[in-house]
């Protein structure tokens, strides 16, 4: 037996975006510093925390110190992401006196940081959030970039606002009690940042499953916060997604298209994204624009990480048409990424609908 390694040292990281700059702490245990980092990043002191009822269940003792108001726990859900959650926030805020010197500490997944990140931008015409993550999905994704917003009835992300935090904490041990399916659901996000930007944070996943799983603090720090370093260097470059963000999308085209014909009650995001990055793979090969090799790597990466949900009663060809109502499609040309190798990839303007379909194919879709 090997003596365990301490965690590696808390990472902070300084996103210069367009509207403004603001610092990511990555640190096992950060939230038990909070209120040092919180006033360090020039936070006001009247704090206002929003969270759900699970996830101050188990970590409320974390922050609890920090307001001194009660906190505002909504339902979270993906079907409590809505209009009506926002308002209820709202309510909140206007009985406890909240104003422009207040700010909103979203505690949760990415449920809870969009929709009170939503509430914080249109609040007094806008209050300053800080995003506390919960899920492995919101610590490398969601509570990074200043993207919030609710689904509308007739689609996911149709409201919403660009109102980047105030500051990001990310605390991996926050971890510790994430159902392991919701763990899983945002290492294949991990994965996505090794294909598109880091072959060595690909290799350092497939090399550490069992301590990921484990939730070992020496392996979640390295691949959170170098997670977060490739999405803040993409956020610096390309706020508003024009050009390089669109990486960002890798395998989720597809993703997106699967999570709708399945009324987004079937997968997970995370798992819908792992299904895309394998199609994604398959037509690059296809195309003889990358390496059967790398394709069985990724796809032995997948298999070694868990089971994903069956997909052989859905049609290939619905799946195809529901991508082509999906936001990315531009002037009737749908914009795909493609990997290169692993750690890189292009967009392309030319995938056909039959490439699409074959893909989807090997994956094990009907017709
Ligand atoms: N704004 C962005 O840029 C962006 C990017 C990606 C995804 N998103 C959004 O993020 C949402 C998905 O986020 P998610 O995957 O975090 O799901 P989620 O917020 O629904 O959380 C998943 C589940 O985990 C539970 N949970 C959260 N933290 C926990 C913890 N520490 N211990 C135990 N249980 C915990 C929650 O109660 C919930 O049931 C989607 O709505 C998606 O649109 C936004
Ligand atoms: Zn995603």
């Amino acid at each position: 037996m090997h003596a365990a390694q301490p965690p590696p040292g808390p990472v902070r990281l300084q996103v210069r975006a367009a509207s403004g700059p603001y610092s990511v702490e990555i640190a096992d245990g950060a939230t038990r510093r909070l209120r040092t980092l919180l006033d360090a990043a020039g936070v006001p002191a009247r704090r206002l925390i929003v969270s759900s009822p699970t996830v101050w269940r188990f970590h409320a003792e974390a922050v609890a110190d920090m307001a001194q108001d009660e906190p505002i726990l909504i339902p979270d859900g993906e079907r409590f992401k809505h209009v009506g959650t926002v308002g209820r926030i709202y309510d909140a805020l206007i009985r406890a006196g909240a104003d422009r010197a207040s700010v909103l500490l979203a505690m949760g997944g990415g449920v809870i940081g969009d929709v009170a990140g939503f509430a914080a931008a249109t609040y007094l015409r806008g209050i300053p959030v800080v995003q506390i993550p919960t899920t492995l999905l919101a610590q490398v994704d969601s509570a990074i970039g200043g993207k919030v917003g609710v689904n509308h009835a007739l689609g996911k992300n149709l409201i919403g606002a660009f109102h980047p935090p105030a500051a990001v904490v990310v605390d991996p041990a926050l971890l510790a009690t994430l159902p392991r399916r919701e763990f899983r659901a945002g290492l294949y996000e991990v994965l996505k940042y090794g294909m598109i930007a880091s072959r060595p944070l690909f290799d350092r996943v497939g090399a550490s499953l069992p301590a990921l799983f484990a939730r070992d603090g020496s392996a979640l720090m390295p691949v959170i916060a170098e997670s977060c370093r490739i999405k803040a260097a993409i956020v610096e470059q390309d706020e508003r997604e024009s050009g390089p963000r669109r990486a960002l999308n890798f395998g989720h085209t597809l993703a997106h298209a699967l999570e709708a014909v399945t009324k987004y009650r079937r997968f997970r995001h995370g798992e819908a994204v792992a299904y895309g990055m394998l199609a994604a793979v398959h037509l690059a090969v296809a195309r003889g624009a990358f390496q059967a090799r790398d394709r069985d790597l990724l796809s032995a990466q997948i298999v070694q990480m868990g089971p994903l949900p069956p997909v052989a009663d859905l049609s290939a060809a619905q799946v195809v048409e529901a991508a082509g109502r999906d936001k990315k499609v531009v002037a009737g040309q749908l914009h795909f990424v493609l990997p290169v190798a692993i750690g890189q990839t292009t967009v392309v303007p030319d995938v056909t609908t039959a490439e699409l379909v074959g893909a989807l194919k090997v994956l094990g879709l009907k017709e």
